[in-house]
């Protein structure tokens, strides 16, 4: 609908003209029309779209709000463009214009989706002027996932992988080249403790040809930390060790690489479960570009020395006991930090290739607990004058994830869940539901069937129960309610596609592609215009990032065909009531389908 309201938009601000010339405007006037738009309808029952100028205009032209509404209704009768499109508009309550697409319009937009893969979806063209320019301007990098080597990827990463999955896949529909980066902490000096703990329980590891395996890296770091929190003599050595890491001694790079190699093997496991594509893209990385980083803050004179550390005081951040605080760039022992990493990140992030990756928007996707972090990390990139204008950098930020005590997410026992067993046990539970489901309908369905089932509705419950979420909320997991069939949950959504399924199993041809179609009943109607929303609600997510728009949207498109699957017959009306309802089937299908897939979650033909 994102044309027609565009082509509504044009013919309202022609009405604005005839009823409000502009040499007779006060300003106030004029800011009050050139700010008026459409908005979607409050209820269905007032069409799609509704007008609310008229009563902030009554003040300013000392008119009643329904005269005024009266003369751009009338203008609007008179504009045959705008007829084309809407049924003449009515006047409701105080002075609220409302606005209904008329059906020749929504039966021909029905028709353009049957024979159209994007559904209605504007692809962006970008200009190709230059290729550099061209560039710029439509790749975006997505900061996402990002867990750290050595440690347990945890639920807040999850959290951070499957939004900034869902936000990559939407950007790359819409036409962007994305660059899908996995910031992961491969640096730092917590590797001095793990290289010197490695050393010597694992001396064979760095002798042999064949790769060791740590079998479980996460208890091999605590060990490691326990020994540096007790043992002074092992301190001293790990901090040599990073010493001899940063000046590239062989030996200890290899030590590091191992380290590396070992936890990116089990981060690749969980991404493959989940089917996420990732660049790797570690803090490491931007070691050679850290010294350039202070060089030019140093330039730009925006660095003071604050008890030997090189540190940045952003106006108004005050610290606890209301003091000024710096934000250290670099250590007093001349070390660099999370913030240096990241501001070297921004800089090559938004250089022109080839010194840098020429993105024109920059996304990162991270708990809410790193707001302050990113806010002052992008104030310094402003005072460095490092981003470009038209250039956007945003922090993505989302709640914590708490277990249905309103607690941080534990295990009975109360220890922090591994994310494997979270995958299983949502997997595991849904499958004892399917059979639970099977044995009720009498239905028996072969092990393989059993498996794929499960799986997929185990893995889209835990992606689809997150990504629903307002992110900025904390997300209370429940493993009960992301797993049922009803409410807003992957599996309702999942089960819509499947009663689809089962129509065109029965015999109903869902291949409509350009034949005659009509429709009589609010339940069709109804559907439309739910249908025809993809692309504003497409548009909103790309600009606002919450994914949580679009699984509303398509919880409601299930609800509102269920209505229609229920109370309206498919295969057993006559034509050409029943072609035009599979018509409808098979964009709804389509749109599930399209939708799911934006969401990172794989549907099913039947469950
Ligand atoms: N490794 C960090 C963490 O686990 C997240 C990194 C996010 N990205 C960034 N560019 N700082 O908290």
């Amino acid at each position: 609908m994102l044309e027609i309201s565009a082509k509504l938009e044009e013919a309202l601000h022609r009405a604005f003209l005839k009823v409000f010339p502009t040499d007779n405007r006060s300003s106030k006037t004029s800011s009050i029309l050139t700010s008026s738009s459409l908005v979607p309808a409050s209820k269905p029952e007032f069409g799609d779209f509704q007008i609310n100028c008229a009563l902030a205009l009554a003040k300013e032209i000392k008119q009643s709000p329904r005269d005024i509404a009266q003369q751009i209704v009338d203008q609007l009768k008179n504009d045959d463009d705008f007829l084309k499109i809407c049924n003449p508009p009515s006047i409701a309550g105080p002075g609220f214009i409302n606005l209904s697409i008329n059906s020749t319009t929504l039966i021909s937009e029905i028709h353009i989706r049957l024979n159209d893969k994007r559904l209605g979806v504007p692809l962006k063209e970008f200009s190709n002027k230059k290729i550099e320019e061209k560039r710029n301007h439509n790749r975006v990098i997505i900061d996402f996932s990002s867990p750290n080597i050595a440690k347990e990827m945890h639920v807040g990463h999850l959290r951070s992988t499957i939004i900034g999955d869902c936000l990559a896949r939407v950007l790359e529909f819409c036409g962007y080249e994305v660059l899908r980066i996995n910031h992961v902490g491969d640096w730092g000096t917590q590797f001095g403790m793990l290289i010197t703990h490695l050393k010597e329980v694992v001396p064979e590891a760095l002798h042999t040809k064949d790769a060791v395996e740590i079998s479980d890296l996460v208890n091999f770091y605590r060990q490691a930390k326990k020994r540096f929190d007790e043992d002074q003599i092992f301190q001293n050595k790990s901090r040599s060790e990073v010493v001899n890491l940063q000046a590239g001694n062989q030996e200890s790079l290899l030590a590091w690489q191992l380290l590396c190699n070992q936890s990116r093997k089990e981060f690749q496991k969980i991404y493959d479960r989940l089917d996420i594509k990732l660049t790797e893209r570690g803090e490491s990385f931007y070691n050679k570009f850290l010294v350039d980083v202070i060089n030019d803050l140093k330039n730009k004179n925006l660095l003071i020395n604050d008890q030997g550390a090189q540190c940045i005081f952003l106006d108004g951040l005050v610290g606890k006991d209301g003091k000024p605080q710096p934000i250290i760039i670099q250590k007093s022992d001349g070390g660099f930090n999370y913030t240096t990493t990241d501001l070297a990140a921004i800089k090559y992030r938004l250089t022109n290739p080839p010194h840098g990756d020429g993105a024109f928007r920059l996304i990162y996707v991270t708990d809410a607990g790193q707001a302050s972090h990113f806010s002052a990390v992008f104030q310094i990139a402003k005072l460095a004058d490092w981003i470009p204008t038209n250039c956007q950098i945003e922090h993505v930020p989302f709640g914590l994830v708490q277990g249905e005590d309103g607690k941080k997410l534990k295990t009975r026992s109360g220890e922090t869940i591994r994310l494997v067993d979270l995958l299983d046990e949502a997997i595991q539970r849904a499958k004892v539901d399917l059979k639970a489901r099977l044995n009720t309908e009498n239905r028996f369905e072969k092990d393989s069937f059993i498996d794929t089932v499960s799986t997929t509705v185990g893995i889209a419950a835990i992606k689809y129960a997150d990504l629903s979420q307002n992110r900025i909320s904390n997300y209370q997991f429940s493993f009960d309610k992301m797993l049922s069939l009803q409410g807003n949950t992957a599996p309702y959504l999942l089960y819509a596609l499947v009663r689809i399924a089962g129509i065109s199993r029965k015999g109903g041809d869902l291949n409509v592609s350009s034949k005659k179609i009509q429709f009589n009943e609010d339940q069709e109607w109804a559907l439309i215009r739910k249908l025809l929303q993809l692309d504003s609600v497409i548009s909103e997510v790309e600009r606002e990032l919450l994914p949580s728009r679009l699984c509303a949207y398509l919880f409601e498109l299930s609800q509102i065909f269920n209505r229609f699957y229920d109370q309206v017959p498919i295969l057993k009306a006559g034509e050409p009531a029943k072609t035009s309802r599979l018509a409808l089937c098979s964009i709804t299908a389509g749109t599930l389908k399209l939708g799911m897939n934006l969401l990172g979650i794989p549907t099913l033909e039947r469950m």
